[in-house]
């Protein structure tokens, strides 16, 4: 897809977001490309006083440094019980909404942000959606550091999957806000069961968290050139 038009996509999907949030709410900040652009359009809407009495919780230390530059009043999942709304990307949707998120290296803290959300809407262009999950981009884990490769090699000894330590350029090993190694899972063909994929991966000890979301999202907001579609949890 032409990439200005992908990111115009991914505006329209942000500004459609947008029309969720109230005055008061609480929200969760998702991390990306896609929120980005909800992230900007949410401090213009305060600064305008479109909106007021907005608090955030960032999903990651990116997004917490943008929040704070636009002036959005960010506070800890600590501090409340729920957030009234979270919104964030995806990296592929399925018809029933579930989700691979954690391209963006968050997967953790985002699943952390987004449980606690009473709604939780995902943003995303039209080259995200599949008809099964894992069929257009590896599953992302983020694993602990301890004994990374040994990780690595329960991951590669799964059925159908191949396994790979997740390395910068310069052949280290990136390293997530919490300080833990990413791996990546390739699956051909997609994931036949995410659901028992999540529990044999959670099993392992050091299995610290995967870019698996099911049942999570509440609906899904789609760009497409043709317009918005929304996708909503029945
Ligand atoms: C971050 O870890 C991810 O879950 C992102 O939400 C996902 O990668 C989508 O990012 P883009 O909006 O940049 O495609």
């Amino acid at each position: 897809m032409d990439s200005a038009l992908q990111t115009q996509m991914k505006q329209t999907a942000a500004r459609h977001a947008l029309s969720l949030v109230r005055d008061g709410m609480t929200l969760g900040l998702g991390t990306g490309s896609t929120t980005a652009f909800f992230v900007q359009y949410l401090g213009a809407a305060l600064r305008a006083g479109a909106l007021k009495a907005i608090r955030g919780v960032p999903t990651s230390e990116a997004t917490a440094h943008q929040a704070r530059a636009l002036g959005i009043p960010l506070i800890s999942l600590d501090d409340v019980p729920y957030l009234d709304l979270a919104v964030d990307g995806a990296d592929e949707v399925d018809p029933d909404l579930n989700l691979i998120k954690g391209l963006g290296k968050a997967l953790l803290r985002e699943k952390l942000v987004e449980v606690h959300a009473r709604a939780f809407w995902v943003i995303v262009d039209e080259s995200k959606l599949s008809s099964q999950l894992g069929e257009r981009v590896p599953l992302p884990v983020e694993i602990l550091p301890f004994a990374a490769k040994a990780t690595v090699r329960f991951l590669n000894s799964l059925p159908a999957c191949r396994a790979e330590l997740w390395l910068r350029e310069d052949g280290e090993p990136w390293v997530t806000d919490n300080g833990h190694y990413l791996a990546r899972c390739w699956f051909d063909g997609g994931i036949p069961d995410p659901a028992g994929l999540s529990s044999t991966l959670l099993s392992w000890p050091g299995v610290m968290e995967h870019g698996l979301f099911l049942g999570m999202a509440a609906g899904v907001i789609v760009a497409t050139p043709a317009g918005v579609k929304v996708m909503e949890r029945a």
